[in-house]
C-alpha cells in the first residue's frame, strides 16, 4: 500500500501545474507564501543573497544573515528542502535564533532546489544532464563553492557548519574525497547525520527495497526532477492542509509525516500547511538512486553506474567507499529516538570510523524525528542548548 502511494505521489509530484489565484488563497497562512528574503525581514533581519557557480558551472544560491559580534556559521539543508527550513519556526527558527545571538549566519541550497535551479549553460527544464547528481555532487562541488565563498568574504580561515540529513552526507563525501576542506571547518553539528544505511526498518527499508522498480517506471517517464517547486501536488498539499478539519488530519497523517517520523507535539497541525508550502523544495532522482544503493550495499560508497561505467570512472567493477578516516574535521552527531532515516544503530558505526568525533548525543525526547531537527516547535529545549554548547566548546 504505502509503495502505491509513494509511486502515486512521485508521479502527481511531477507533473506541473499551473493552477491561477484561488479562493482558498484567502486560508492560506502568510508564512505559506513568504520566501526565505521575506521571512527573515519578517523575523527581524535583512537577509543579503549571493550567487555562488560552482565549478561545474551550476549557480547557487547562498542567503546571509549578517550578525554583529560572532564568527561565520554556515548551514546546510537536507534531501528536497532549502534554506527555508531555517525561518519557518520566525523567532524560534535556528537561522532567527543564531543571528539574535550576534553570529554571522550564511545559508546554502544545493542544486535543483527552487533557489538553485540555474546553470551557466545548461537548461534545467530541457537539459537531462543538469539533474544527474546526487549527494556526491553537491559534496564535492556545491560544499567547496559555497564554504570558499563564505570564507572569503568574512576574511575567515574556518567556518562552523550546522547541516541535516543529505548535508552531511555531502559534507562527508566532500571530507573524505577533498581533505583540504578539513581545515577549513571548525566543528561539524551533523543533525540527523545520514552515511550508512544498512539499518533502515519499515515502512522506510519497505520503500527502499522497491527503490530500484520505482526508478525504472521514472526512467521510462523520463523523470529526472522529482517535487519542483511548481507541482500540483504542492498546490494541493498547501491547499489541503490549510482547510480546517481536512487540513489537519491530511497534513498530520498523510504521506509525509508517518514517512520522516510521527510528532504530533513537534509538528502541529497548523504548522503544516507553512511546512507544506515550503517542502519539498525540488531533488534529482539520481539523488534517491545513490541512497537506495547505500541502503542496498550498507556501504558509504561513490554512485553505482554498473560493471562497465564503474571501470571506465573508477577501474573498478563496484563504487569506491569513501574514506571515512580522513574526515579529520570535528564531528558532533545529533541523533533522535524516532527518526526513521537516521538510525542509532548505523550513527554508532560512523562514529567507530570518524577519526574525530566529539560529540555524540541522542535528543532527550522520545519523539524526536528526522525532520524535528529542521522544523519541530520545540527545537529551542531540546536541540538549541546542545548547539550552543558545541560552538561555544570549539569557540
Ligand atoms: C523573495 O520575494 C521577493 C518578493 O516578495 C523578491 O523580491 C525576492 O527576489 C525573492 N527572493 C528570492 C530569493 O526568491
Ligand atoms: C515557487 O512557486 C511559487 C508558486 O508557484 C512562486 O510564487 C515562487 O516564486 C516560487 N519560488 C521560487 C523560489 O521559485
Amino acid at each position: 500500500m504505502i509503495i502505491l502511494q509513494v509511486t502515486i505521489f512521485l508521479v502527481i509530484w511531477t507533473s506541473k501545474c499551473a493552477a491561477g489565484p484561488n479562493i482558498l488563497d484567502k486560508i492560506i497562512p502568510e508564512d505559506a507564501l513568504l520566501n526565505f528574503t521575506d521571512l527573515s525581514k519578517k523575523y527581524g533581519h535583512t537577509a543579503e543573497e549571493h550567487n555562488v557557480v560552482t565549478e561545474d558551472g551550476y549557480i547557487l544560491k547562498l542567503f546571509h544573515i549578517p550578525g554583529e559580534s560572532k564568527k561565520p556559521i554556515f548551514i546546510m539543508h537536507g534531501l528536497g528542502d532549502s534554506a527555508d527550513s531555517y525561518v519557518l519556526r520566525g523567532h524560534k527558527s535556528l537561522a532567527v535564533t543564531l543571528a539574535n545571538a550576534g553570529y554571522d549566519v550564511w545559508l546554502g541550497n544545493n542544486r535543483g532546489n527552487k533557489y538553485s535551479r540555474r546553470h551557466s549553460n545548461l537548461n534545467p527544464d530541457k537539459d537531462n544532464k543538469f539533474w544527474q547528481f546526487s549527494f556526491h555532487e553537491i559534496g564535492i562541488y556545491d560544499l567547496p563553492a559555497m564554504i570558499d565563498f563564505v570564507l572569503g568574504k568574512t576574511k575567515s580561515d574556518k567556518v562552523d557548519v550546522i547541516a541535516h540529513s543529505q548535508g552531511t552526507t555531502a559534507f562527508f563525501a566532500l571530507l573524505a574525497t577533498k581533505t583540504v576542506y578539513n581545515d577549513k571547518i571548525n566543528v561539524l553539528a551533523a543533525l540527523g547525520p545520514v552515511a550508512f544505511l544498512g539499518n533502515l526498518s519499515p515502512p522506510i527499508s519497505t520503500i527502499a527495497i522497491t527503490g530500484p522498480v520505482i526508478n525504472q517506471v521514472l526512467i521510462n517517464m523520463n523523470v529526472e526532477e522529482i517535487a519542483a517547486n511548481e507541482t500540483a501536488a504542492r498546490e494541493l498539499q498547501t491547499r489541503l492542509c490549510s482547510l480546517g478539519f481536512i487540513g489537519g488530519n491530511f497534513c498530520r497523517f498523510g504521506l509525509i509525516f508517518p514517512l520522516f517520523g510521527f510528532d504530533p507535539e513537534g509538528l502541529e497541525a497548523e504548522f503544516a500547511p507553512i511546512a507544506l508550502a515550503h517542502f519539498p523544495a525540488g531533488l534529482s532522482r539520481k539523488s534517491l538512486v545513490h541512497y537506495d544503493q547505500l541502503f542496498y550495499s550498507k556501504r558509504f560508497s561513490s554512485f553505482d553506474f554498473g560493471p562497465s561505467m564503474n571501470l571506465k570512472i573508477y577501474k573498478s567493477f563496484g563504487p569506491p567507499d569513501y574514506d571515512l578516516n580522513k574526515v579529520t574535521t570535528r564531528i558532533a552527531l545529533y541523533l533522535g529516538r524516532n527518526d526513521p532515516f537516521a538510525k542509532i544503530k548505523d550513527a554508532e558505526l560512523l562514529k567507530e570510523i570518524l577519526p574525530n568525533v566529539v560529540e555524540f548525543k541522542i535528543i532527550d525526547s522520545n519523539k524526536w524525528t528526522h525532520v524535528d531537527f529542521a522544523w519541530a516547535n520545540d527545537m529551542d529545549k531540546y536541540l538549541f542548548p546542545l548547539i550552543f554548547d558545541i560552538l561555544k566548546k570549539f569557540d
